[in-house]
């Protein structure tokens, strides 16, 4: 692999930084417990979280914020006083994990009812385990032996806490679990507070919005069965003051890839409370007597650099902490896919023939899309049989594999596993594998119905095909996607009260079998799509190395969904395509900013490059030689966001490496208005000290110094000569002393 050199040196820059800055921190980060007040402390350079044992024996929040390090100073937990008999106390006691019991009116954590109809839960501690970053306090009802362990995960080298419960089923009759969340968390009280989270649709995913919270409460969720496009799991709230690099910001992200919630709360007693976990819609889970029920972890976290600080400690999380192979893993290599250009009509000879273009321009990774299997010609049949179409591809995939690896390239696949086409071989074989209410409807969308994964022997089916594929082929990355919502979700072969389990179990399968198939085939990656983007988080970010974004690639619109997508998720995760344009919704955008957009997250090209001139071909080899020269620094370097696409003529992101050696500043012109001069974009994360040389990519920097210091270039900024519409340039900073 021609990469092979460049991706070494990624690794040897980028990896011991990151453990350096790690062991550092580790070092004052940790989780303390004053056993005669049962406070617990969790402290990290970034971020400090309390909680108590109140005078009854509820645990109580006491602390979220900025690093606190004397323990004396977080109170004891107190029983706080009824306000009236509309008002009791329990309101005003911030439980970490409240079950619904006793005189508790706002979201509960914990619902459930037993088998004889009773339905009063309250929680007090019964007792904990403290190991190096790891917590676990276990709440037990006040008269019954149900259980709930809370556990509470340190992040030393971002502060970020994760927080899951158990919840055990230790009586001798049944109970249905009816609410079981991840966590409760409480900002500190007052009002006044925002929120940000992101909303979109199928090709407008992540878009960012911000609102004032007030009373009563805003509820993100997916009932749709995925992630979904629509909400995405994660929120930051703010004192209404922070902006990118500056103001206190409270976040957190729910892993989970099924229905999920998310509730925004605010109590008439000036508390702001978000509690989220499974989604509490269609759902009920029996626990026999012995049994628990795990829920997703839910990672939280507060910085005090504002929104631009909350996203690189999430970043930073996620490469060295959630991703498979954290930071062994390798830098996203260059891809091609050739969905938009060809469709269904994947061919030998045509797949050969874009994979000798592809690896001229210098393309790593070469990926067939849909239609290669059963009978795809088109969306209305095939998906389920996952068999070579030997009319299109006579020597199976074997001969087109070796072409492409004898290019230099790895050879990726689409595949769609959880889906059936009615019209299918798998469908024939065995109607009752969907979810379905027998002699209901069963709702097809784009011609498919959705596969009960939750049944272990469709797990198993899906897990042997794509094993099979994966042994007897040499694949080193399946695009797996998803391609609709799930409808009548029901799961007849099971007890009626068990049906419901089917929401959670399917995510559980789902995850089963990524995660057998990367310990058996080791150098097999995958990227999460849903039809674009449905299914980005935390939880599935464990299986994968990267998400398709959305299918909207179209350059402009493509800025605002990737700054939506950046404040959670790193860059490195993000797929992001060079398409055709005029594209779906009639833009056109010169090449050069196509590429300078995506190259902003994992590149890849995804245009008929049989359409391409000399000219396309020549700016592309460019700009793939630049991506592979700079991505180590976007891939795994701090981001700032300097200019955002919904309030600017310009869009500016600034990526400066861990080290500090490199900066990269990308600047989009959208549209200038008369005369008006580009904005000077000030700089960000560099050293006041340091002095750097700048390298212009296109000479549309107007500074005529080649080398500027960092207070220089953060407090007078820098000019770049960007005009009319879709104007771009990339400026590469250099540390040179
Ligand atoms: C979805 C994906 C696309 C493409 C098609 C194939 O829409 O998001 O990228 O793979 O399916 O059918």
């Amino acid at each position: 692999m021609n990469s092979n050199r460049t991706i070494e040196t990624m690794r040897r820059v980028a990896r011991p930084l990151l453990l350096t800055l790690a062991i550092a921190s580790v070092a004052m980060a940790q989780i303390q417990f004053d056993q005669a007040r049962k406070v617990w402390l969790i402290t990290s350079p970034h971020s400090s979280y309390a909680m108590g044992v109140g005078p009854s024996g509820e645990l109580q929040h006491l602390y979220w914020g900025g690093p606190i390090t004397r323990m004396e100073d977080v109170p004891a937990a107190q029983e706080k006083k009824d306000i009236s008999s509309f008002d009791p106390h329990q309101m005003l006691e911030n439980e970490e994990f409240p079950g619904w019991g006793g005189p508790r009116y706002y979201e509960p954590a914990l619902k459930i009812t037993r088998a004889d109809g009773d339905r009063d839960l309250v929680l007090h501690y019964m007792r904990h385990r403290l190991q190096g970053n790891d917590l676990e306090i276990t709440l037990k009802d006040i008269r019954d032996d149900i259980e709930a362990t809370l556990h509470y995960r340190l992040y030393p080298e971002v502060g970020i806490i994760s927080r899951w419960a158990v919840v055990r089923n230790g009586t001798k009759q049944k109970i249905t679990v009816e609410r079981a969340q991840s966590a409760t968390w409480y900002m500190p009280p007052g009002d006044g507070y925002r929120l940000s989270y992101l909303s979109g649709r199928w090709a407008a995913e992540t878009q960012l919005n911000r609102e004032p919270i007030h009373e009563g409460m805003k509820v993100l969720e997916s009932r749709l069965g995925h992630t979904g496009h629509n909400l995405n799991p994660w929120f930051a709230i703010d004192p209404g003051n922070a902006g990118e690099e500056h103001g206190r910001v409270w976040f957190g992200g729910l892993a989970w890839s099924g229905n999920w919630r998310i509730s925004v709360e605010q109590t008439p007693y000036r508390q702001v409370r978000v509690t989220g976990g499974f989604n509490t819609f269609d759902f009920a889970y029996p626990l026999n007597p012995g049994e628990s029920l795990e829920t997703p972890e839910f990672y939280g976290g507060y910085s005090d650099h504002g929104f631009g600080g909350a996203s690189r400690l999430l970043h930073t999380l996620e490469l060295t902490d959630i991703q498979p192979g954290g930071l062994k893993a390798r830098p996203r290599p260059v891809l091609y896919n050739s969905w938009e250009a060809t469709t269904f009509n994947v061919t030998e000879a045509g797949q050969e023939a874009l994979a000798d273009k592809a690896a001229k321009l210098g393309v790593e990774l070469f990926v067939i899309d849909d239609g290669w299997f059963g009978k795809r010609d088109n969306d209305r049949a095939g998906l389920g049989d996952w068999v070579v179409n030997p009319q299109k591809f006579p020597h199976g995939l074997q001969s087109l594999i070796k072409h492409v690896n004898g290019l230099g390239m790895d050879f990726g696949l689409w595949v769609e596993p959880e889906m059936v086409n009615p019209d299918s071989d798998l469908y024939r074989a065995h109607p009752d594998w969907v979810m379905n209410f027998p002699g209901r409807p069963r709702s097809e969308l784009r011609n498919q119905l959705v596969l009960n994964l939750a049944r272990d022997d469709v797990r198993d089916y899906i897990f042997n095909a794509l094993d099979k594929l994966a042994t007897e082929y040499n694949i080193r990355y399946f695009k797996w996607d998803m391609n609709r919502t799930f409808a009548e979700p029901g799961w007849p072969e099971v007890a009626p009260d068990e049906e419901k389990t089917l929401w959670v179990k399917y995510v559980r399968n789902l995850y089963d079998i990524m995660s057998r198939l990367r310990a058996k085939h080791p150098n097999l990656e995958f990227e999460s799509c849903s039809g674009g983007g449905g299914r980005i988080d935390l939880g599935i970010m464990r299986y994968v190395d990267e998400f398709w974004t959305s299918d909207n690639t179209e350059a402009f619109d493509r800025l605002r969904i990737q700054e939506g997508f950046t404040e959670v998720y790193a860059p490195k995760l993000m797929s992001a395509w060079v398409t055709d344009v005029p594209n779906t919704n009639g833009r056109s955008t010169p090449l050069q900013f196509r590429f300078l957009v995506a190259m902003q997250g994992a590149l890849g090209i995804g245009a008929n490059l049989n359409k391409w001139t000399d000219q396309d071909n020549q700016i592309a080899t460019r700009m793939i030689a630049l991506d592979k020269r700079i991505r180590s620094t976007v891939q795994y370097g701090n981001l700032y966001r300097i200019l955002s696409p919904r309030t600017n003529d310009t869009t500016a992101n600034e990526y400066v490496s861990k080290d500090g050696s490199e900066a990269l500043l990308f600047a989009f012109r959208h549209s200038q208005e008369y005369e008006n001069p580009p904005p000077v974009i000030y700089l960000q994360g560099l050293d006041n000290h340091a002095v750097y040389r700048l390298e212009s990519i296109d000479g549309k920097l107007l500074d005529k110094q080649s080398e500027l210091s960092g207070a220089w270039l953060m407090q007078n900024g820098i000019h770049l000569d960007l005009k009319g519409d879709f104007d771009s340039t990339l400026v590469l900073l250099h540390r040179i002393h």
